[in-house]
């Protein structure tokens, strides 16, 4: 355990993480009770291990009905599977030309000559390519609805002196519970209908509402809880992570070149664009990866441990925490030499080990969504780093800070575009 650390952990968490990691090793003890898993193998092992690791249930969306809760871990795979269909990397690859069009209009309406923040400007265009991939042409029904649910998790995770116990009814979680209800009411009939009318659709919903060979047939309740967690993370997460490889643009103008160089040749119309042009942004997706592993947007994962088990050297004691560290993970110079070079090349000269990649977790519950983020952020910094060279504000400070509570983000994030000649 470092000296001191649970106080250094609340002030600074990243250089706790990083101190944790070079003195301790592997694994290591934040308080008692607490452990942070702190290089690839450890973290990958927890993320596997499941059922000695189980994932807490998020308290972000908790299902409004138990629909799901009383299967067996392989009907729950199972029920995932069939749930999860419409992310998969073929379904997502057969419509990259309904996420380009989104992805331009962003670099398009970039107000130009001045400083730009970034979030508030990429959060709408991601949402609306977000639920638009989930659900066609119900999306213009659903995005209001889905963006009240972005409020109150924003509001839920905002840090809080207090930590109070989850059946407190706080005016957060109140207001949580009653955006997820609107939610899911908007969202009802549309099930409905298309599941009377037989058209069940191409997109994420309509995977959903289709027999799956393994599952069957998901329940109403079981698609109606299932929705409001994956709304919000087909724009939260990959905002967050837009923010700093935009920044990353702004940081290393010749990395930007190459991209642009690349981008050049995507079709002018971006609904034109197919999974053959963006498998050959070779470089553009070596610059996303490089970014997501210097700063994963989900730097710390939780695990629980139910009962006594052990990892690496450690007996690890039931109801311990576990915290898996993506951050210190990417930063182990034996899996990626100068690991705290940004140098995208890395990812081009030979391709990852498995497990040694981690922003986007591993194991039963990795992120599902995976291949559409990496789809939306290749599109978006390849469409933006054709049009524009960004730089950041003159002026002695960074202007926005790099906050660590519910991930790493860059809130007061300010750019500025200028038109490449
Ligand atoms: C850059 C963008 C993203 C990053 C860095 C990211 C990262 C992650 C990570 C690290 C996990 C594993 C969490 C854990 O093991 O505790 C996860 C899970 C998940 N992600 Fe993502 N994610 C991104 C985008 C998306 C998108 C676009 C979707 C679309 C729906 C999505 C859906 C999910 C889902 C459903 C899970 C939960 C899997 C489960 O618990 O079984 N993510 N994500």
């Amino acid at each position: 355990m470092p000296e001191g650390s649970f106080a250094a952990w609340s002030r600074d968490r990243l250089a706790l993480a990083c101190r944790g990691a070079v003195e301790c090793g592997d694994v290591w003890q934040l308080e008692p009770g607490v452990y942070v898993a702190a290089t690839a193998g450890p973290c990958a092992e927890v993320l596997h291990r499941s059922q000695d690791f189980p994932k807490p249930s998020s308290p972000l969306f908790p299902p409004l009905k138990r629909a799901i809760s009383e299967l067996t871990p392989e009907e729950h795979a199972h029920a995932r599977a069939a749930r999860m269909r419409g992310l998969r990397t073929r379904a997502v690859a057969a419509r990259i030309g309904e996420i380009a069009p989104g992805t331009a209009r962003f670099a398009d309406q970039w107000p130009t000559g001045r400083d730009v923040e970034i979030l508030p400007v990429v959060r709408p265009v991601l949402a609306e390519i977000g639920v638009r991939y989930l659900f066609s042409e119900d999306a213009p029904t659903l995005l209001p609805f889905a963006w009240q649910l972005f409020v109150a998790r924003e509001l839920l995770v905002r840090p809080s002196r207090w930590v109070r116990p989850r059946w407190v009814p706080t005016s957060a979680r109140r207001f949580r519970t009653r955006q997820q209800i609107a939610f899911t009411d908007a969202l009802r009939p549309i099930v409905r209908r298309r599941r009377s009318s037989g058209r069940l659709g191409d997109d994420v919903l309509g995977q959903m509402l289709r027999p799956s060979p393994r599952y069957g047939i998901l329940s109403e309740g079981a698609v109606l809880d299932t929705l409001p967690g994956i709304t919000v993370a087909t724009f939260e997460t990959p905002s967050r992570a837009a923010g700093l490889i935009l920044l990353h643009l702004a940081r290393y103008p010749q990395a930007a070149d190459r991209v642009a160089a690349e981008a050049a040749l995507l079709p002018a119309d971006p609904a034109a664009t197919t999974s053959t042009h963006l498998d050959s942004l070779h470089y553009t997706q070596a610059l996303v990866r490089e970014v997501l592993r210097l700063q994963p947007p989900s730097w710390l994962l939780t695990r629980r441990a139910p009962r006594q088990t052990r990892l690496a050297d450690y007996t690890i004691d039931a109801g311990s925490t576990v915290l898996i560290c993506p951050y210190t993970a990417h930063r182990d110079a034996r899996q990626h030499p100068e690991p705290d070079r940004f140098r995208p090349e890395r990812w081009l000269d030979s391709p990852a080990k498995p497990g040694v990649f981690l922003a986007f977790g591993t194991g039963p519950h990795g992120c599902e969504g995976a291949a559409l983020a990496m789809a939306m952020l290749t599109l978006l910094t390849a469409q933006t780093a054709r049009r524009y060279h960004l730089s950041e504000p003159l002026g002695p400070e960074p202007g926005y800070q790099l906050t660590t509570f519910e991930g790493l983000a860059t809130p007061g994030l300010h750019l500025r575009a200028t038109v490449r000649g």
